[in-house]
């Protein structure tokens, strides 16, 4: 049965990278959880955290010329400064350099160890230093960590180990007779087919010879606790175990989110160690896949990161949040791609529910007075946007215990669909010039309303800030609430309606934010907005714009054009080779543009400059008499697009 309060948690990130869209994605999944079950009247502790101990730390550190505390501190701090950005708002922030934990961890160990269930022992494996652990072979791909990939190390060793085999078989039997204990089913499959081979014992130390950044054995001094050992006890630690009332209320029921890259940890070592300690293992684990870019997984490591302050910055924080639960179906990996943000930016938010706002309030303030007016009796086409309405309520509520954002939210979208056919087919500027059908117009004006009202209730966990403008909008109070609230009919009759701001703004096209700078993703949304808005003629549409086709392209060869001066003929790769005649001679020597990353257009019609084809161009800026080529900030694979 369920009991009336949550315990959320997201991985503690490591801090040898910044926070980005990967990070985002499992802490923005938290938030919406936690306002979720919050709006269904439980009571959530929403935690999330920095890991800040071992190999990985310490190398960034060095990278960095700062002390690891220096180091741990500085980027501890940036997690803790994006979440607010996102409008996540974790109830508690974990470092394992926290000194509680530190002291949870070593009495952890120290318990374990006079149990018996940590036992010293020589040890020859495979260690990945990504994975911050030994692989089997059965984990490698063509000899390298698939995360990685890197071939792991051949290490010979004397370390400590926790007798993870000896809880082998409990963990079957709780894992078969608790199906939502790994979700979605894959990951459990994952997990029980990997525990069909014996379990092998799990190394929990390093010698202090080869790492002294992490936290000693309270039993010897020449090592230090394993990563993963320390880590996962933040679970624990966060919630004040092994007293304290926050403890006892909350561990049993604990569900953690993650992504696939972490299940053994989370989906073996983590509860084995729970059940040796004589505690019971968290409620759920819930498992999603990873973003990524083209084929591969955003990492750090593989330097294709999206930053998330840089996405609020382009299309606020609600957009993201929508963005992503609306794009990845947990469990599964999606791609990111900027036009899908730009797409569901301009069409399922300004376009389906921005406008479905504005257009059905700004009637109600045209002709209703801005009041909630009383429903007559409804019709056959009333009764369907009710019960379609009304039945979101329910499906949402099951997507959405079901961890399947996505489809919660397509729900709300069908709706939000209908309710704009609704008006096309009421048509309320007509029944409002004729006042025998003011009774027919009060009707359609409170269906929609009271539609709204529904609309904004699931929105909430997901796009916060919209939901309160919504409420405000409607006259709601603040507080939401779905146990109470998700009824048709509350919206009560006089209650006054203020005309919104949008709801998703627009860019103002006129000439002062024309002379406004604007950032890259901002100058996209201006190029959208004027799609919509055809009575300006010196804009282009989106469609137009997509049609060039915009590349970066290496210069690998460049020479003069005799009889020119002003002609330079550069081989491009863009992928393929190709010939470009720039007019750039004047101000690049060819031996300063070989080498050289610049943006071309790529689909212009050949041409022939001084007897040499040009099979595109390369975009310049001019300034003040001189010419700087255009460039990308870091190093990108030739070809790639520019959006
Ligand atoms: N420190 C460990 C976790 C210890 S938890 C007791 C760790 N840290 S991490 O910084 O590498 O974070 C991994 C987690 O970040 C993933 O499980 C996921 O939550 C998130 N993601 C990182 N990259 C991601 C994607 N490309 N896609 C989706 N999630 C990603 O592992």
């Amino acid at each position: 049965m369920d009991t009336m309060n949550t315990y959320i948690t997201t991985p503690i990130f490591y801090v040898n990278a910044q926070p980005h869209l990967g990070h985002a994605f499992t802490t923005i999944v938290a938030d919406t959880y936690c306002r979720y079950r919050r709006l269904c009247g439980d009571e959530v502790i929403l935690q999330t955290g920095t890991d800040e101990h071992g190999d990985k730390i310490v190398q960034a550190a060095q990278g960095a010329g700062v002390s690891p505390r220096e180091y741990v501190d500085r980027i501890s701090a940036m997690f803790r400064q994006t979440w607010p950005l996102l409008e996540i708002e974790p109830d508690n922030f974990i470092r394992t350099t926290d000194p509680v934990h530190i002291k949870t961890v070593q009495a952890i160990l120290q318990r374990v160890y006079e149990q018996g269930d940590i036992y010293f022992s020589e040890y020859s494996g495979l260690y990945c230093r990504g994975c911050e652990r030994f692989l089997t072979e059965k984990e490698l791909v063509d000899g390298k960590c698939p995360d990685h990939q890197q071939a792991p190390e051949a290490i010979t060793e004397q370390n400590y180990f926790f007798r993870m085999s000896k809880y082998q078989q409990w963990l079957i039997d709780h894992i078969n007779s608790h199906p939502e204990f790994i979700t979605p089913e894959r990951y459990r499959n994952e997990v029980l087919s990997f525990l069909r081979e014996p379990l092998e014992d799990l190394c929990i130390s390093r010698p202090t010879s080869r790492l002294t950044w992490g936290i000693p054995l309270p039993f010897d001094d020449r090592f230090v606790t394993y990563v993963w050992f320390d880590a996962l006890i933040n679970y624990l630690t966060g919630i004040g175990y092994p007293d304290g009332e926050n403890f006892s209320r909350n561990w049993a029921v604990a569900e953690h989110i993650i992504a696939k890259d972490i299940l053994k940890p989370h989906a073996i070592y983590w509860p084995t160690m729970l059940c040796c300690l004589g505690l019971a293992p968290f409620r759920k684990l819930h498992v999603h896949g990873y973003w990524n870019v083209g084929e591969t997984k955003m990492s750090k490591s593989l330097g294709n990161v999206v930053r998330p302050a840089e996405m609020v910055e382009a299309f606020g924080a609600d957009t993201v949040r929508y963005f992503l639960l609306r794009e990845m179906s947990f469990g599964l990996d999606s791609g990111y791609s900027a036009d899908a943000l730009l797409m569901r930016q301009n069409s399922d938010l300004a376009n389906d529910l921005g406008n479905l706002f504005s257009r059905s309030l700004t009637m109600v303030a045209k002709f209703a007075a801005s009041r909630v007016p009383a429903a007559g009796t409804p019709t056959e086409i009333d009764r369907e946007l009710r019960d379609a309405a009304v039945a979101m309520i329910d499906t949402y509520r099951r997507e959405m215990d079901s961890f399947a954002f996505n489809r919660a939210l397509a729900a709300v979208w069908e709706v939000i669909s209908r309710a704009n056919k609704y008006i096309v087919e009421n048509a309320p500027w007509d029944l409002a010039k004729d006042t025998d059908k003011r009774e027919r117009l009060d009707t359609v004006f409170y269906y929609l309303l009271e539609t709204l009202r529904l609309i904004t209730l699931t929105i909430e966990p997901v796009m916060p800030a919209t939901a309160v403008k919504m409420r405000r909008a409607l006259g709601l109070d603040a507080q939401a609430d779905l146990t109470t609230q998700a009824v048709w009919g509350l919206l009560a009759p006089q209650g006054i309606i203020t005309l919104p701001e949008a709801l998703f703004p627009r860019l103002d096209t006129g000439k002062k934010k024309k002379t406004e700078p604007a950032t890259a993703a901002q100058n996209t949304t201006k190029i959208m907005t004027a799609a919509e808005n055809p009575e300006d003629e010196n804009l282009i549409s989106f469609d137009d714009f997509k049609k060039i086709d915009l590349r970066v392209a290496e210069v690998v060869a460049a020479e003069k054009i005799k009889k020119s001066d002003r002609l330079l003929k550069l081989t491009v790769k863009a992928p393929e080779e190709r010939t470009i005649v720039a007019g750039i001679a004047e101000f690049y020597q060819p031996e300063q543009v070989v080498g050289k990353q610049v943006l071309i257009v790529a689909n212009l019609k050949p041409t022939k400059l001084m007897g040499v084809a040009s099979h595109g161009m390369v975009l310049a800026v001019k300034d003040q008499g001189s010419l700087s080529l255009s460039a990308v900030s870091s190093q990108v694979t030739p070809g790639s697009k520019v959006s």
